[in-house]
């Protein structure tokens, strides 16, 4: 068992107080103009690892929101395409995409496409993206000045984020007032959650003052090996609270949906995989 990493060594980001909500005043008297719509929860999927689940945890998520009645966009911010591909869309055949929206200033809904839930599509050329922003003034906020244009039309955005913690990424926690981590459990996916949380807090004191951990969410759980269980008996020590209830165990139906251009939800609808995540959207819905 490798030694357990200090809780000091996560740093305090969990504990400290949201930043004020976001809701409007409502005046009962005199009958006031129509308060401002509070505009859609953003929720980003991060983690800087590489194939933890963030893509199929944004894809099901969001069905199973929209199942729940709401009005749901996910946006594609990843270069692989894969929230785009497990859509059925093909990422080498969309034009424009995500890159002309942050590039260069394209609306959001031009590169949206109605599928199960609404998708904001990324193409191969999402790769030079950061390159290109790199000179431009406000280059973390692009994303977030593309929402505000659809603020009235969802009332959640869900976002896939690549494997890094670099400016797509930064451009997600910037829009976003939750982030959802989706963790393998495994002691080396622990050992990158310290950074990411140095990542968040950067975000939240420099740039978005809002963004919290809304969960870490345990996926490919394969229960039945002692190293699944010591992982996740390390994380529930260290994120106790933080930690969401719901548990995405290890099931094929995961690599099969995609496939089809389904989600898990739509694939096998009566799964314990598409319930994990209804289970998922009720905890997102409770908070
Ligand atoms: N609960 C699960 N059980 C089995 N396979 C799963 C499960 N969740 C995801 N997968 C599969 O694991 C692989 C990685 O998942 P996914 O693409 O969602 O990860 P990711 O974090 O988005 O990866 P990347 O960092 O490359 O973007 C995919 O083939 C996916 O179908
Ligand atoms: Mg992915």
């Amino acid at each position: 068992m490798p030694h357990h990493v200090s809780r000091a060594a996560f740093g305090s980001a969990l504990d400290r107080a949201p930043a004020a909500p976001r809701h409007a005043v409502v005046q009962a008297d005199p009958p006031a103009a129509p308060a401002p719509t509070a505009g859609p929860t953003v929720i980003v999927m991060a983690n800087q690892k590489g194939g933890v689940a963030k893509t199929t945890t944004t894809l099901n998520l969001a069905v199973a929101l929209k199942e729940q009645g709401h009005r749901v966009l996910a946006v594609d911010l990843d270069p692989q395409g894969n929230l785009t591909m497990s859509q059925g869309l093909d990422p080498d055949q969309v034009v424009p995409s995500m890159y002309h929206v942050l590039v260069q200033g394209h609306p959001i809904a031009e590169v949206t496409h109605a599928r199960e839930i609404d998708v904001a599509a990324a193409s191969i050329d999402l790769a030079s993206a950061e390159v290109a922003m790199a000179p431009m003034i406000g280059r973390e906020r692009a994303l977030e000045r593309a929402l505000r244009a659809v603020r009235d039309d969802y009332d959640y955005v869900c976002i896939d984020t690549p494997p890094s913690l670099g400016l797509l990424t930064i451009n997600a926690l910037c829009a976003a007032s939750k982030v959802i981590v989706p963790v393998q459990a495994e002691y080396l996916s622990l050992r990158g959650l310290a950074q990411l949380r140095q990542t968040v807090d950067m975000v939240r004191e420099q740039l978005n003052p809002g963004l919290q951990i809304q969960g870490i969410l345990p996926t490919l759980l394969d229960t039945r090996t002692v190293h699944a269980k010591e992982a996740l008996e390390m994380l529930e020590e260290h994120f106790g609270a933080e930690m969401f209830v719901t548990r995405v165990r290890k099931t094929i139906r995961f690599a099969e949906a995609p496939v089809k251009g389904m989600s898990v939800l739509r694939y096998d609808p009566d799964s314990t995989a598409a319930q994990a995540y209804r289970d998922l959207a009720q905890e997102v819905l409770r908070s």
